[in-house]
């Protein structure tokens, strides 16, 4: 599950290269209409880390991923992506395209479309990808999610946690190399709730970085690498999960804890 070991001598990377970053937010910071909603946010994800963002509601959790999404211009610092600037203060963020991939709490399917249609459109459009070979990938996303049989349903005849799962296959079509994910279970009914979280585990557990924002705190703290823990806009703690959740450093914390977990 972890990939963030330091290259040493003891401990190879497996490709003979050095272990690769992936995002780098260094001083970042957000504003609405003049008013400061996220600030001094440094962060720095590894390939291959699944990184859960934790907090009360209004702490700036959205903002700060869209701003690691590169939608939203930022009031100060910078985040590279991949070794290349995506946004820095005062400029229009670059766009990444697919390769940052993004799963909101809505999912957002095209309504027309089917399952199979939504997932193989962007690859078309943007990668250039041939129709066939298009709608062969989105086949065996939809697999990976566990929606084989869903592929020619519209959205209006799946679950919310069956649209989820598209809209995750969908981004996944774009061969993102890194998953952004905001809330993506809180619009679901309970039952539905735990489908998701395991595609979520799933993709964890292939290598892929991901950032979530989540209140589920058992898959935070099962499924993450690393908790980051946000209030009033600023990162207060951030940690191995385990650690952040059995003895967090910072009383804003152990307070969120405290209440969120009814102790
Ligand atoms: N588009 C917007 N315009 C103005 N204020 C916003 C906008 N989006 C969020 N905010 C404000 O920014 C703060 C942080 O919001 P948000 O990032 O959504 O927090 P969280 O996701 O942690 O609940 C809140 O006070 C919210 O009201
Ligand atoms: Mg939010």
């Amino acid at each position: 599950m972890t990939h963030d070991t330091a290259d040493t001598a003891e401990n190879p990377p497996r490709s003979g290269r050095t272990a690769r970053t992936v995002l780098v937010a260094e001083g970042l910071g957000c504003a609405y209409h003049g008013k400061s909603v996220v600030s001094e946010v440094d962060l720095t994800v590894p390939a291959g880390q699944t990184v859960a963002v934790l907090g009360p509601s209004g702490a700036g959790k959205s903002t700060m991923l869209r701003c690691l999404a590169g939608l939203e211009q930022l009031a100060s610092g910078s985040v590279d992506f991949q070794g290349e600037l995506l946004s820095k203060a005062g400029t229009k963020p670059r766009s990444m395209g697919g390769r940052i991939g993004m799963v909101f709490q809505q999912f957002n399917l095209f309504p027309h479309l089917t399952a199979m249609e939504n997932v193989a459109l962007a690859p078309q459009r943007v990668l250039r990808t041939p129709r066939a070979q298009a709608r062969t990938e989105a086949l065996a996303l939809l697999e990976r999610v566990g929606l084989a049989e869903h592929a020619g349903h519209f959205p209006y005849e799946l679950s919310g946690g069956q649209q989820q799962r598209v809209a995750i296959a969908r981004a996944l079509a774009m061969r993102p190399e890194l998953m952004l994910f905001d809330e993506p279970t809180s619009a679901l009914d309970p039952e539905f709730t735990r489908e998701v979280l395991a595609v979520m585990r799933d993709l964890a557990a292939s290598g892929m970085t991901v950032v979530v924002v989540t209140h589920e705190m058992a898959f935070a703290r099962q499924s993450a690498d690393r908790v980051v823990f946000m209030a009033d806009g600023r990162i207060v703690e951030d940690g191995p999960a385990e650690k952040v959740f059995t003895a967090p450093q910072q009383d804003r914390t152990r307070r969120f804890f405290e209440q969120i977990l009814g102790e």
